[in-house]
């Protein structure tokens, strides 16, 4: 990717700091029974909406875990990310799996999409907070739009400025963490370096798209199970896990827990 793109902006820190962090990412996100579920909710939501055989449009891709389950489950995908060592096991993965000619890697960012030759899609999908990184989503939706086809969706699953499992960390006295996402911008330190981070309502992700896109559903992701950072709690606490995995699963599509999740997955409709 030409330099100038990011050059002097927060994503270049962010592609750094997933550059120097790709060789541990899939460790961490293989060996969290939390954040497995979590990604199983994430693809049982998209093909109960679209059907296989759909061509999907993956912003900020990374490993390409989920690129690789929709190609094994009949989607075919293109993913964008702007870390070329997360690319680089995206891409192996396609190779060491036969998944070739279902699967695409572009390294771009999400913002520069106007310059891919690739679509059109019946699916723009992110996961697990790729678009908190970018503090305008309607710059996102704006390059995003001429690459989809009639009748397509956005599936957003991201961070919102309200998590209920936080939010209860001010009872343990950890008053910084607990109240990080309300001013709806905060910052990530990883692998030594600092960039920030932007929390969105669904109301947010359906403004950037405009009155051609309507909200029509949303869910939490672990709302009454901890964020998918805390991956040991699954282990220590095996039983309490299972008891709130099972409350977790009833309440995350209702009001207002669908709000109160690690992460809302949003999903609008063209209308
Ligand atoms: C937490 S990871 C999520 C990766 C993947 N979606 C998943 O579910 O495992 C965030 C990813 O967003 C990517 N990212 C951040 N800003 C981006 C941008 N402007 N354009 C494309 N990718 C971006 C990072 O490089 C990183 O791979």
């Amino acid at each position: 990717m030409p330099n100038n793109i990011l050059s002097g902006t927060s994503f270049q820190t962010v592609a750094e700091a997933y550059d120097r962090n790709a060789d541990k990412y899939d460790d961490f996100i293989e060996n969290n029974d939390n954040l497995a579920r979590m990604r199983q909710r994430v693809y049982d939501f998209v093909a109960a909406r679209v059907p296989a055989g759909g061509r999907i449009l993956d912003l900020a891709c990374g490993t390409g875990t989920d690129a690789v389950w929709f190609a094994q489950h009949g989607y075919s995908v293109h993913g964008v990310d702007i870390s070329g060592e997360m690319l680089t096991r995206a891409e192996k993965k396609a190779r060491e799996l036969g998944l070739q000619d279902k699967l695409s890697f572009e390294q771009l960012s999400y913002t520069d999409l106007k310059n891919t030759k690739a679509g059109p899609f019946d699916l723009t999908f992110s996961n697990f907070g790729g678009l908190n990184c970018v503090s305008d989503l309607a710059m996102v939706a704006e390059n995003v739009r001429p690459l989809l086809r009639q009748n397509t969706r956005v599936i957003w699953a991201l961070m919102p400025p309200f998590c209920l499992w936080e939010a209860a960390l001010v009872l343990r006295g950890r008053f910084k963490l607990a109240a990080r996402r309300f001013s709806g911008e905060s910052t990530v330190h990883k692998e030594g370096l600092v960039y920030p981070v932007y929390y969105y309502t669904p109301r947010q992700v359906a403004q950037a798209w405009g009155a051609d896109f309507k909200l029509d559903s949303v869910e939490a992701l672990s709302v009454m199970t901890p964020p998918a950072t805390s991956k040991d709690f699954s282990v220590d606490y095996p039983r309490a896990f299972s008891m709130l995995r099972k409350l977790d699963d009833a309440l995350a599509p209702r009001w207002p827990f669908k709000y109160w999740g690690d992460f809302s997955i949003v999903s609008l409709k063209h209308v």
